[in-house]
């Protein structure tokens, strides 16, 4: 094989052969391929695109290039969620323990943040005590006594992901519905779920802005986990406004918490019970206990407290607090019409709750905490978000970011929380 011929038939708009496929990914892992010529086929992919059997192989050989989990002995189905992300997007949190309460079994591999959304383990690590890193064996023996277990996925995952993300990071060539595609489900896939749903978000604080670039990726998707044999779903969601009240990694457990305790925003409860649905569904347990009933009865929260307890975190323990606040005031009385999810997500990340390099350590206890949702009435001088920081000189900065965040009594054309399914 050439690595040149490979490279110039996808410029010229060819397809690859899946011979061709296995072979350049294999040779980039071992570093036969250089950065460079990778770079170069990525480019080309993100202009000529791939088709549905390119994109299967590409994903299948990006998984095969490591290890991939298995729980088929398990005594019950596994099934688990994967978010696009956004701004407030603490789901995961609520939902893996409410599905395990009602007879699933959740295998989540997660990620920390990077860029305005924060990332679940950063969120789950505001826990005292709370530790992401499981050795392969303790991350089953978790789930087995557990029923869910969320913890950092390891080198041996999808090395030819890591190794090509990094590259397109810094290539230009992120933007590429078949290479994000392939990107999350060669990682998916690799933790060994029979069932996945997919939460692809859409709005301003979405990777993805627009409803139908979110839905050709979610199509994507869907095909790929479909022909590897896991039973796969797709919802298309809001992501205009933050999720719930309140975004920043310790603010968003607490207002998981609030929700497993039967109680918090009503669209982080809507989506935790929509999506629970859709996992017991697909891994067949529809007949099982609804997901409402496991938050209204508690079970939801037992399985929470011993999850976050099996893995090193006091479920009692308190927060951490950021010592600085400071308010933004409503400008006049009317109807709030929007919250800007970016915005938000921006000036939370100025806070830092958010990292811009990947070894860079985020804060706890910083956030943003909104007062008022689209529809909500305020009048002049009420508080409409709170900025939560642990040095006074990184508010400021935040609070530009959040100067047309919110519009009172302008236009509204709302997201429904749920635009779309596909399976
Ligand atoms: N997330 C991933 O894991 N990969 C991508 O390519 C984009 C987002």
């Amino acid at each position: 094989m050439d690595v040149i011929d490979i490279i110039a038939t996808k410029r010229d708009g060819a397809e690859l052969s899946p011979a061709q496929i296995d072979w350049v990914l294999d040779a980039y892992n071992r570093g036969v391929v250089a950065d460079e010529q990778m770079a170069a086929l990525a480019m080309a992919i993100v202009w000529r695109g791939m088709s549905r059997a390119e994109v299967g192989r590409w994903t299948a050989a990006m998984l095969s290039s490591g290890d991939r989990l298995d729980f088929t002995d398990l005594d019950r189905p596994t099934t688990d969620k994967h978010s696009t992300g956004g701004v407030g997007d603490k789901i995961t949190l609520p939902l893996t323990p409410t599905v395990a309460a009602c007879g699933g079994a959740v295998p989540q591999l997660s990620g920390r943040g990077l860029g305005h959304t924060g990332g679940t383990l950063d969120k789950f690590e505001s826990i005292p005590g709370w530790r992401a890193d499981l050795s392969p064996e303790r991350m089953r023996r978790v789930l087995t006594e557990v029923g869910g277990v969320v913890c950092a996925a390891g080198s041996g995952l999808a090395p030819a992901d890591r190794k090509l993300y990094a590259l397109r990071d810094v290539t230009g060539t992120v933007e590429s519905i078949p290479l994000i595609a392939s990107s999350i489900m060669s990682k998916k896939l690799a933790e060994g779920t029979r069932a996945l749903v997919l939460d692809v978000k859409v709005g301003s604080g979405a990777f993805l802005p627009d409803v139908e670039s979110a839905r050709a990726l979610a199509r994507t998707m869907v095909d790929i986990g479909t022909d590897g044999g896991v039973t796969t779903v797709a919802l298309l969601t809001a992501m205009d406004t933050p999720l719930g009240l309140q975004v920043g990694n310790a603010l968003e457990v607490a207002e998981a918490v609030e929700v497993l305790d039967g109680g918090g925003p009503s669209d982080v409860v809507d989506l935790t019970v929509r999506l629970a649905r859709e996992m017991l569904a697909a891994a067949g347990l529809a007949a099982a206990k609804d997901p409402a009933e496991a938050l209204r009865d508690g079970s939801a929260m037992d399985v929470w407290r011993s999850m976050v307890a099996a893995q090193g975190g006091d479920p009692d323990a308190p927060l951490p607090e950021a010592p600085e606040r400071s308010q933004v005031l409503a400008e006049r009385s009317g109807v709030v019409t929007r919250v800007d999810a970016r915005a938000v997500g921006a000036a939370a990340w100025r806070l830092g709750a958010g990292r811009a390099r990947k070894e860079d350590p985020v804060a706890h206890s910083a956030g943003v905490t909104l007062h008022a949702k689209p529809g909500d009435t305020v009048r002049q001088g009420q508080p409409l978000l709170t900025l939560h920081a642990e040095s006074p000189e990184l508010i400021p900065h935040a609070a530009t970011a959040l100067d047309q965040a919110v519009e009172i009594d302008g236009p509204t054309e709302p997201l429904p929380l749920v635009i779309d399914r596909l399976d």
